[in-house]
């Protein structure tokens, strides 16, 4: 294959808000209401993330790490779905900006790669025109040049015989091309913030590699920042440098990938955790824990996950507990965590008598 194309700088590396985070989301809460019941997918979500960091979100099913991620492209039923809270995307007001200026961010500022390409990918046009078609909206190129960075993008995603591959349908190729051309139609237009849910998990295990190190490799030199989300810890290990663990809704340990990882502190994360925990880096799916999520119809008031917690006490009741915050922005909303020489330290306290 051919030496690897010189890469794209991304919106990110050309943002100007220097020293900014380039997203920012604050407070976000995402409910969907419909007559019989409100949904609280997302219930106070927070974080940063600077040009060029990876953040992986890790969590149980149905924790909402897909609901947070399609809010910042506000793809949810607009009907139905209230949202509350800020999200900034490379100093766009992404609630407040109009539809017009919504649909240019997508795909452009803000880009996403989903698990099954087939839902992202046009079963009736080739992958050439699908890149050009983005290309050319966005950044009003002519037909020719548009295929020109059709066939550079593909070449950049490692696609073999690109120029042959551009003529192709989607269903012509492998799950692993397919994924291929799904990103390179995702990074077409140089996104900022790349959003990836999963990517990897339809492919076989040696491929899910393969595309995991492209895509770590194509974030790094194009200076895009990306959130990842996994069931995979040792796809976080690999590829994140902050991680975000959630839920029923809200983050509940963040911090840089080795402190939640090799030093997690909420209760959850440990019990999530513990099951890997002698070969954390290795690949392999996160840890079963007993008993299910809250359901999201009728949240308690306490900390949500107090009921499956084997250190709860009746302090852990009254509210959800607030961010503990060590150093380097580590936290965990536990009342059992304590800040000791500036390092979040578990204190187990004494269990309620079950
Ligand atoms: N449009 C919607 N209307 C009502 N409820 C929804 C909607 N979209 C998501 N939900 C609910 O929101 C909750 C969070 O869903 P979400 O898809 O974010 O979970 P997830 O963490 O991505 O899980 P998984 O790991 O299985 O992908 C779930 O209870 C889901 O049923
Ligand atoms: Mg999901």
């Amino acid at each position: 294959m051919n030496e690897m194309p010189r890469p794209i700088p991304s919106q990110a590396e050309r943002y100007a808000g220097e020293g900014e985070a380039f997203v920012k989301v604050e407070d976000l809460k995402v409910r969907f209401v419909s007559r019989d019941a409100t949904v609280r997918a997302v219930n106070g979500v927070s974080f940063e993330l600077a040009r060029g960091e990876v953040l992986c979100v890790i969590g149980e099913s149905g924790s909402g790490k897909s609901v947070m991620m399609r809010s910042l492209l506000r793809l949810h039923p607009p009907k139905r779905t209230v949202i509350e809270g800020r999200m900034l995307v490379g100093g766009h007001d992404i609630g407040a900006v109009d539809e017009r200026t919504m649909s240019s961010l997508r795909g452009s500022t803000i880009s996403m790669i989903f698990q099954e390409p087939m839902t992202a990918l046009d079963p009736l046009y080739t992958i050439g025109d699908q890149i050009a078609e983005t290309v050319m909206r966005h950044e009003k190129l002519g037909r020719k040049a548009a295929w020109a960075r059709a066939l550079e993008l593909l070449e950049l995603v490692r696609v073999p015989s690109a120029e042959r591959r551009l003529k192709a349908y989607p269903h012509e190729l492998s799950g692993g091309l397919r994924q291929r051309a799904m990103i390179a139609v995702a990074l077409s237009c140089r996104p900022g913030l790349l959003l990836a849910d999963e990517p990897t998990t339809a492919l076989d295990a040696s491929v899910q590699i393969q595309v995991l190190v492209l895509l770590r490799k194509l974030q790094r030199d194009m200076g895009m920042s990306m959130i990842f989300v996994t069931h995979d810890l040792g796809v976080a290990a690999q590829v994140a440098d902050k991680v975000a663990v959630m839920y029923a809704g809200r983050i509940i340990e963040h911090g840089a990938a080795r402190d939640v990882l090799v030093h997690p502190q909420h209760p959850y994360t440990r019990a999530m955790l513990s099951s890997t925990i002698k070969d954390r880096h290795k690949a392999g799916p996160l840890g079963a824990i007993g008993g299910s999520p809250p359901d999201l119809r009728a949240l308690p008031e306490g900390c949500s996950f107090a009921p499956r917690c084997p250190y709860a006490g009746p302090e852990c009741l009254p509210a959800m507990p607030a961010p503990v915050v060590g150093a380097d922005g580590h936290t965990a909303r536990c009342v059992r965590t304590e800040v000791v020489d500036g390092v979040l330290e578990f204190r187990p306290g004494t269990a309620l008598p079950a």
